[in-house]
């Protein structure tokens, strides 16, 4: 490695341990979501996501989330403005360094907050593991599983694996909330599809895109039923909400 990455690497290491006090949060000073480098935009859209969510399910202190794919607790963040006394909330995340912020600035003075770290595969987030290990939860115990840009960065295999664990650990009647690249007469699936939105991906899974039926296909087949699909919902990275319940 050259000694110019080497600095580079270790400085992002220094940073993803620090944080920053803003309105009586915690957030990273090294952040992995695009468009988010400032406070507000990143706690807003924490927030305008949990308050979407609320549309389709109570925000209860009986309520479990699971948040896959947690990243830098950025939705922790926005159920600790709308939402500080939810029953449980469990991050499930890939990225050790991630998981440990979390685990320190959020988990350690909330105690209904708490965050998994899981050594799963992923080409963009985690290549260096080989495996793709069950979610560790209960069966049957949470009322909610939100993914906001995890299927985005997924091949179908993958996506298919775990929707049938989300399955397997939500309640009947439980939702699952994803947002992933959606669109309509476009392949099946595509990796980086080339000036899609107009913008350049750069490397293994940055925007992985499917088609409309087939993605639908692979929610119902996993054994959910569709609550509503709103294609570019969200402004910023153009992705599309599917909200779905489980039926059986
Ligand atoms: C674009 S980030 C989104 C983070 C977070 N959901 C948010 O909205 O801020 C995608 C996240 O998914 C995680 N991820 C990808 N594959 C995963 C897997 N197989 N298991 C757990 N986490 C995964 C990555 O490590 C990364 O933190």
């Amino acid at each position: 490695m050259k000694i110019a990455q080497l600095f580079k690497r270790l400085f992002h290491r220094k940073l993803s341990h620090q944080t920053r006090r803003y309105k009586g949060l915690y957030l990273p000073l090294a952040r992995s979501n695009e468009g988010l480098s400032g406070d507000q935009e990143y706690v807003n859209s924490a927030v305008e996501q949990v308050d979407d969510l609320m549309q389709f399910c109570e925000l209860k202190s009986n309520m479990h989330i699971l948040d896959f794919g947690c990243g830098q607790g950025r939705l922790a963040n926005g159920l600790l403005v709308r939402a500080p006394n939810i029953g449980c909330y469990y991050g499930i995340d890939t990225n050790e360094e991630s998981i440990n912020w979390c685990k320190r600035w959020i988990q350690r003075y909330h105690s209904n907050f708490s965050f998994i770290h899981v050594a799963a595969h992923n080409a963009r987030y985690n290549p260096s593991v080989n495996s793709r290990p069950e979610l560790p939860a209960k069966a049957n115990s949470f009322d909610v599983a939100f993914l906001n840009s995890v299927f985005s960065h997924m091949l179908t295999d993958d996506v298919q694996f775990y929707l049938t664990q989300l399955h397997g650990v939500l309640r009947i009647g439980g939702i699952i909330y994803v947002t992933a690249f959606i669109e309509k007469d476009v392949p099946p699936v595509e990796e980086n599809p080339v000036d899609y939105l107009g913008r350049k991906s750069t490397g293994a899974l940055h925007r992985v895109r499917y088609e409309k039926s087939f993605f639908l296909g692979l929610v119902e087949n996993a054994g959910f039923s569709l609550v509503s699909y709103i294609n570019q919902k969200i402004e910023r990275t153009k992705q599309t909400v599917v909200v779905a319940r489980k039926i059986a």
